[in-house]
């Protein structure tokens, strides 16, 4: 983030001086007048040295602006000018950095600002510390216990309308990061006389009058309150109201604060009923009653406020009322009841009033340390803040003013010995020159005070236990005997006559002297407040609550714990508990805050010189400032010194051999610090100006972002190396592979070539090997076929001179052998027989016919006439035999063939036989007929009853009977009649009617004529001048035309034993009547039927078309 650079150094633009110790001359006017410019220039913080003055503005300075913050933030203390935010920032980066507990101490008077400084410091620190959820949470508890704490513990007083009226401790826990974890608060003694009394002109703690104006009337009638503050006597009437205050808006953000912290509900209710409880209980009255054996008697006026506490508490009234009543005083298990009397009623209400309230108080403390409480048990670095009531000096001083200005000489004496004492002490010890700077200690004020045996709070002690009467007189009596000679306590009565005829002194006060001041505090109370004592009665009563939150406030109430000793007395325990913080303090590094007070008017722009001089005077400022310039602005002890710098110098960087010291001189040498900037003491080395020590920081700064740089630098390098190692290896590890793998590859694709070349290589070798083989075996063979030709030409040669030799020779030996033969024949032929050759020759012939005919017995072709296979004949001279054997069989098995005809068959046969002869190759119709069998009589005459009457009329065997086409001659038309053939004759009938139309007697028919086409078309030439030949030739067409003629032809032939001349020709002649007509067969017809188209064209031509 950019910070806004608005200067470089709290010299610039200075009004004044900003650091006293710049002072020149420095004198207690200078002082005032540089406090009173700054002041008037709104300049309200001054710092002499690491010492922070502040003087109170009483009005709103924008100072404190979150730019602010961030504008101070991270920056060194001198840097910028004085600031609250320059010391919470140096306080709190010390702690984080420097792992060394911090606190800050913030003193003052009344309204001088401290509670205002405490805030700003935990906002600042706020602000800059970690972030985070968590982290956040923690944060807003802490700050939002103020407001809780302010309500119950603050109220207006005539110094400030928002005085603190207890002391607060409060420790912020941080983790080594800096962030915030948690935080205890610790509280000292409330001032719980407001409870009950308010001085003129201030109020009760804001709280009252907070419930009363800002809870709603719901609220208000659950507590049973009503919103009058006048109705309560607890609550001073003369300023209920506060100017600048809301007392209502305060309710509300209390309420919420509360609910921040982590209150339930329900408890925050618990916590506003003791609040009403304690108003109630001032409400309550006596009034004197009846004296009974002589003793005072008191009464509650009204019950009714009673009762109202009672339901509120949860305590039995009479309960309450008895213990209002009566005082038990337990001793030596004896009990003795007295009954009180009016004032002593009184005075037990208010003790139990303020005891409820400061008891709450404490409470509440505790109840928010639950809650605010760091939750980790790591190891926490401390920031204390402490903001205790301011020196208070009053019209009217008692024990509380006194306990208070005994806390504030307790701070005074750290502060004296932490910057004064202790600074002069050390320089002595470290043999630094010095000169010896005089300052007021108020170590005798503190021992006047907590002195053991003669303390002040001793005697009171002492006074309050001692047995007989012992008043608040008997106790300033002792002071006086005991504490007359102390230097810095006065009294009246003391046997030093110095104050005899003081009139300031009145008798029953004594005064001290304090560092701030001189103080009268009236001796009456003292006696009183130091017991702090409430009767048993009522703490017994108020165990006795069901209301949970007042009985647990009560615990010495319960019967079952009774403890007879005297509880420790509010001083001791004050004493105690200071006594602890002090020691808590000076544990850590103390950082002031030293708030002053400008007016006594909370007026904003006045700057009362005389009380701001007196608070610069009580203070010690002017001997801080003289100390601080004398001597050294910081000390540090050498190792830690060289550990911190050592980096800024060769020699001692990065080890140091030699002692410490001499490393620290060397290192300031070569640093060129002027030797008046420092000091070597035995230990430590002193450093003069916070300046030298700044620009050390800054150099340190400097170098120790150039060694981050360097050592970034080198871990970059590092890194990087490394990555480039990895890299590297990788990329060898990757290429090693690769090459392994292209190597492979190669040596594969190489080998493979190799192989493929080393295979082609062996294949031409081999073909040459091969071919060379070819050629020498071609060649062997060559020689062989040569040499076996050659052995072959020579053999044949040698062979045939053998035949020809052997010729030669069996010629001769056959020549001999017939000579031999017909030599010996003609000598044995009488021993042999003369036909013996022709035997032999015929049994070789029986042999061989033998032979021939089994294997023509097994070789045998089937028995069907068609089958034309025949087996080969063996013997050339079977020739003739074998041929003969052939036919002989064919005719056998046709003969076969025949003889399985029937008569029938045979007839037909021989028709068909007959038809062939007359047809064949003679009429184109005739193949078709070849495969329809003859059947002569087509039409059932005898059987159809149809043509009875005709099958009566004839009593021959019919050949042929069947529809025809008759052809009329005229005009070539064609008429359906049956034409029958009988053994004689030949008649045609109507086909209707059967009636017979015409006989014709077989021997007049002469001749059938027909064309040598494929039609059925034939004329029956009939004998001139016969009967039937009166109308002459008939003309027919027949799809049996074969048939009829074949039959008309052999049954002409047996009747007549004549052959009926049939003529095949495409022109003919027939007679009609007279008439010579001319038959012609004219190719084309598109009529398929069996009906020949005729047509007469004129006397001598009729034209037949055929297919
Ligand atoms: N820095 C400041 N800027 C503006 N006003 C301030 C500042 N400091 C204090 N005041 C004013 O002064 C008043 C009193 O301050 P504060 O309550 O802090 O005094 P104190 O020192 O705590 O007194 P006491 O000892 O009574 O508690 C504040 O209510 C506020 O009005
Ligand atoms: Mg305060």
């Amino acid at each position: 983030m950019a910070k806004t650079e608005v200067k470089t150094s709290l010299l610039d633009n200075m009004i004044g001086v900003g650091d006293m110790v710049l002072l020149e001359p420095l004198s207690e006017e200078t002082f005032i007048d540089n406090l009173k410019k700054r002041f008037d220039h709104s300049e309200i913080y001054t710092y002499i040295g690491s010492v922070l003055i502040s003087v109170n503005p009483y009005r709103p300075l924008p100072i404190y602006s979150p730019e602010k913050v961030e504008e101070y933030r991270n920056r060194n203390f001198y840097e910028l000018s004085p600031h609250i935010y320059a010391l919470s920032d140096e306080v709190y980066r010390s702690l984080r950095d420097q792992d060394k507990d911090q606190c800050i101490l913030i003193t003052g008077e009344s309204g001088a600002g401290k509670t205002e400084a405490s805030k700003l410091v935990m906002s600042y620190i706020a602000a800059v510390c970690g972030k985070g959820a968590e982290v956040n949470q923690v944060k807003e508890q802490l700050l939002q216990s103020n407001p809780v704490l302010e309500a119950f513990g603050n109220a207006k007083t005539v110094r400030n309308d928002n005085s603190s009226r207890f002391g607060k401790y409060m420790d912020i826990e941080f983790n080594f990061k800096g962030d915030p974890l948690g935080g205890v608060i610790s509280n000292y003694l409330l001032e719980k006389s407001r409870v009950v009394k308010q001085p003129r002109g201030e109020r009760n703690f804001h709280v009252f009058y907070q419930l009363l104006s800002g809870a709603s009337e719901e609220l208000l009638n659950k507590l049973k309150l009503k919103r009058d503050v006048s109705r309560y006597n607890y609550l001073s009437l003369d300023s209920a109201k506060v100017n600048g205050m809301d007392d209502a808006a305060n309710f509300r953000t209390v309420r919420n604060a509360m609910q921040i912290v982590g209150f339930p509900d329900h408890e925050a209710e618990s916590i506003l009923e003791v609040v009403a409880t304690v108003l109630k209980l001032g409400n309550i009255e006596f009034k004197p009653d009846s004296r009974v054996n002589g003793l005072d008697e008191s009464k509650i006026k009204d019950k009714n406020e009673l009762k109202e506490i009672c339901e509120l508490t949860g305590i039995d009234q009479p309960v309450l009322e008895r213990a209002f009543s009566f005082r038990t005083v337990e001793a030596k298990q004896e009990k003795v009841s007295t009954t009180l009397n009016v004032a002593q009623a009184y005075y037990a209400r208010d003790a139990l009033a303020k005891n409820l309230y400061s008891r709450l108080f404490s409470w509440l403390v505790n109840r928010i340390n639950e809650s605010i409480k760091a939750q980790t048990k790591v190891r926490k670095k401390v920031m204390g803040v402490l903001d205790i009531y301011g020196f208070e000096i009053f019209e009217d001083n008692s024990f509380e003013q006194f306990i208070i200005n005994y806390c504030n000489e307790k701070l005074q004496q750290i502060f004296i010995e932490l910057t004064l004492k202790e600074e002069q002490e050390e320089y002595i010890q470290e043999d630094i020159e010095w000169t010896h700077i005089n300052y007021f200690n108020n170590t005798i004020i503190c021992d006047l005070i907590e002195n053991n045996t003669n303390g002040i709070l001793a005697m009171l002690d002492e006074e309050c236990l001692r047995p007989g009467i012992v008043s608040d007189e008997t106790f300033l009596e002792k002071l006086n005997q005991v504490c007359a000679t102390h230097q810095h306590f006065e009294s009246r009565m003391s046997k030093c006559s110095r104050f005899l005829n003081d009139t300031s002194l009145p008798h029953s006060c004594f005064r001290i002297q304090h560092y701030a001041g001189k103080v009268l505090y009236q001796v009456e109370g003292f006696v009183d407040k130091n017991n702090d004592l409430l009767y048993r009665d009522l703490s017994q009563a108020m165990w006795k609550a069901s209301q949970a939150l007042i009985k647990s406030l009560f615990p010495e109430g319960n019967p079952a714990k009774i403890n007879l000793k005297r509880p420790p007395t509010a001083g001791s325990q004050f004493k105690a508990s200071v006594a602890t913080l002090m020691k808590n303090l000076q544990d850590k590094n103390p950082n002031y805050i030293r708030c002053i007070k400008p007016n006594d008017k909370k007026a904003a722009h006045i700057f009362n010189e005389t009380l701001v001089c007196h608070q610069v005077r009580y203070l010690g400022l002017l001997e801080n400032v003289r100390v601080r310039r004398a001597g050294y602005a910081f000390r540090q002890v050498y190792e830690p010194c060289l550990e911190r710098y050592k980096m800024l110098c060769k020699q001692t960087w990065p080890h140091w051999k030699g002692p410490a010291r001499s490393g620290v001189e060397a290192l300031f040498s070569e640093l060129e610090i002027p030797v008046e900037e420092y000091s070597f003491g035995k230990s430590k080395i002193f450093i003069r100006n916070p300046r030298t020590l700044f620009k050390l920081e800054d150099l340190r700064k400097q170098r120790v972002e150039d060694l981050a740089t360097l050592i970034q630098k080198i871990y970059r390098g590092w890194k990087c190396r490394t990555h480039f190692l990895l890299m590297r290896k990788s990329q060898i590890m990757i290429a090693a592979w690769y090459r392994r793998y292209a190597q492979q590859k190669w040596y594969q694709k190489t080998k493979s070539s190799a192989l493929v070349i080393q295979s082609y290589i062996r294949g031409w070798k081999a073909r040459q090997i091969l071919r060379e083989l070819k050629h020498q075996k071609r060649c062997e063979e060559a020689v062989t076929t040569i040499a076996a030709y050659w052995h072959g030409t020579q053999a044949r040669r040698e062979l045939s001179r053998l035949k020809e030799e052997a010729r030669k020779k069996h010629a001769i030996a056959v020549i001999w052998a017939y000579w031999l033969g017909s030599k010996v024949r003609r000598e044995y032929r009488k021993f042999f027989r003369s036909y013996a050759g022709k035997k032999i020759y015929e049994f070789i012939i029986q042999r061989i016919m033998q032979n021939y005919f089994l294997e023509m017995k097994n070789k045998m072709p089937s028995v069907s006439p068609i089958d034309k296979n025949w087996p080969s004949r063996p013997y050339l001279f079977l020739d003739s035999t074998h041929k003969e054997l052939k036919r002989i069989f064919h005719l056998w098995r046709c003969k076969k063939y025949r003889d399985q005809f029937t008569d029938q068959q045979k007839l037909i046969y021989e028709e068909k036989l007959e038809a062939s002869e007359l047809f064949k190759d003679k009429k184109a119709l005739y193949p078709s007929s070849v495969g329809q069998p003859f059947q002569g009589p087509y039409l059932e005459i005898n059987e159809n009853p149809k043509y009875k009457k005709l099958k009566d009329a004839i009593e021959e065997k019919i050949i042929i009977a069947e529809v025809v086409n008759k052809i009329n001659r005229a005009n070539g038309k064609s008429t359906s009649r049956i034409f029958l053939l009988t053994n004689n004759n030949l008649l045609l009938a109507d086909q209707k009617s059967g009636q017979i139309k015409s006989e014709v007697p077989l021997v007049d028919v002469t001749k059938v004529s027909m064309s040598s086409q494929n039609d059925g078309f034939f004329a029956i030439h009939l004998k001139e001048g016969s009967e039937a030949a009166s109308k002459g030739d008939f003309l027919f067409s027949s799809d049996h035309l074969i048939e009829m003629a074949t039959k008309l032809y052999r049954t002409t032939l047996s009747q007549t034993n004549q052959k009926l001349n049939i003529e095949i020709s495409d022109e003919f002649l027939v007679q009609f009547r007279k008439d010579k007509v001319c038959v012609k067969f004219i190719q084309g017809s598109q009529n398929n039927g069996s009906v020949p188209m005729c047509k007469r064209k004129n006397n001598r031509l009729l034209e037949v078309a055929v297919p």
